[in-house]
């Protein structure tokens, strides 16, 4: 089986990353019986100053034909992000329906976390949870607008939209999975505050919760969720949060498990009518753009996730057992992010033994 799959690297150390991943992802495709044919779009903000548009007038026409997305990140500091991101990733998510953000935050062996008492050696150092983010709304609804601008009585509005289909996907896609997990969701809401959405998300989860009555579900605000997730970040199993809380969850998720540069993601078109996509949570990291030291692991890690997507285990398999067996190995290279001296070309090369 061979697959078609898009790739766009995008800004600075995406470029690198996916650039870094791709060999590797052939590689295990490969000794999995399958192939990968690359179409690399060059879309980004290069593009965006030099023509105007970050995607061609039909990039999206072009995208959906392929079996998946490997994205590396968007944005730059010559541009506003608001232009950037409304300008390529985030209307991949919208229009291909990508309606459900699968983010895992595991601790792995041989990994420090920056918390006390969380690593290999400890019995109940174990992190290890997944967030089910809402992706295609919510916060994220862009919807609204700006009035009176420049006067003195200039007026912003920013509303969130949570659809009852929407919020039924997010929340039984968390159910589901907690059923092939340890059958524990905890819900992230603000329903103290946010009496409309919020409320309804909650009725949502109750309902849902019913149809999984082997599935214990627990609630909480949000403010008291993301002190939970440095106090006992052990004890979750599977989280669903709105668009935006599970957007700021997941990058609690990535730093306690260790670093922005493991956590990977995907953003599932349920029905398969568009191709899902595939990328690392972090974004471009202009700081460390150029330097050759981004830690690639989060986007091979991505690259499982797609070849789970697309049914291939042992894809999937193979990627993950070599980066479980490197982290845990202390000769093997590590970029600065996890405390090493490594490049990530250091790191792919010795995967690439690995694998
Ligand atoms: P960031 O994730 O790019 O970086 C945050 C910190 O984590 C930085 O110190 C960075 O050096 C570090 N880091 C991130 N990824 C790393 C990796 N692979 N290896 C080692 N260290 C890594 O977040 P930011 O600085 O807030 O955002 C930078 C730009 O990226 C902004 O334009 C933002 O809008 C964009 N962004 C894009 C995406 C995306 O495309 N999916 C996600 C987040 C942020
Ligand atoms: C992420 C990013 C994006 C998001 C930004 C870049 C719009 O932070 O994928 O986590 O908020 O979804
Ligand atoms: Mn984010």
């Amino acid at each position: 089986m061979a697959y078609d799959i898009a790739t766009i690297p995008g800004d600075g150390i995406g470029v690198e990353v996916v650039e870094a991943a791709r060999p590797l992802l052939e590689l295990s495709a490969d000794d999995a019986g399958c192939a990968i044919e690359w179409t690399e779009y060059d879309w980004g903000t290069e593009r965006y100053l030099e023509t105007g548009g970050m995607m061609p007038e039909d990039g999206l026409d072009r995208l959906a034909d392929h079996d998946a997305i490997l994205l590396g990140a968007v944005g730059h500091p010559d541009v506003p992000d608001h232009v950037t991101l409304r300008g390529l990733m985030l209307p991949i998510r919208k229009t291909f329906d990508q309606q459900i953000c699968k983010r895992p935050a595991v601790l792995y062996e041989g990994v420090e976390s920056p918390l006390r008492g969380y690593d290999s050696e400890s019995d109940d150092g174990d992190i290890d949870f997944v967030v089910f983010r809402e992706n295609t709304e919510g916060e994220y609804a862009d919807v609204g607008g700006r009035a009176h601008v420049g006067f003195d009585h200039e007026v912003a509005v920013q509303s969130a939209v949570y659809t009852r289909t929407g919020t039924e996907v997010i929340v039984r896609a968390a159910f589901e999975e907690a059923k092939r997990r340890e059958q524990r969701v905890t819900n992230v809401t603000k329903s103290n505050a946010q009496a409309y959405g919020m409320v309804m998300w909650d009725e949502i989860v109750e309902e849902v919760a019913a149809e999984f009555p082997d599935v214990t579900v627990d609630r909480l605000l949000v403010d008291a969720a993301s002190m939970d997730l440095i106090r006992r970040p052990d004890e979750f199993d599977v989280i669903v949060a709105s668009n935006l809380f599970g957007d700021i969850l997941t990058d609690i998720g990535a730093i306690v498990t260790g670093s922005m540069g493991l956590a990977p993601s995907a953003n599932i078109n349920r029905e398969g009518a568009y191709p899902s996509m595939f990328e690392p949570v972090h974004g471009s990291a202009p700081d460390i753009e150029g330097e050759g030291v981004a830690n690639p692991l989060a986007t091979v890690l991505s690259g499982a996730m797609l070849f789970e997507h697309l049914d291939e285990r042992d894809a999937a398999d193979s990627l993950h057992r070599a980066v479980e067996e490197q982290l845990a190995d202390p000769e093997a290279p590590r970029t600065p992010d996890l405390g090493g001296d490594g490049t990530t070309a250091d790191v792919i090369t010795d995967l690439r033994d690995r694998l």
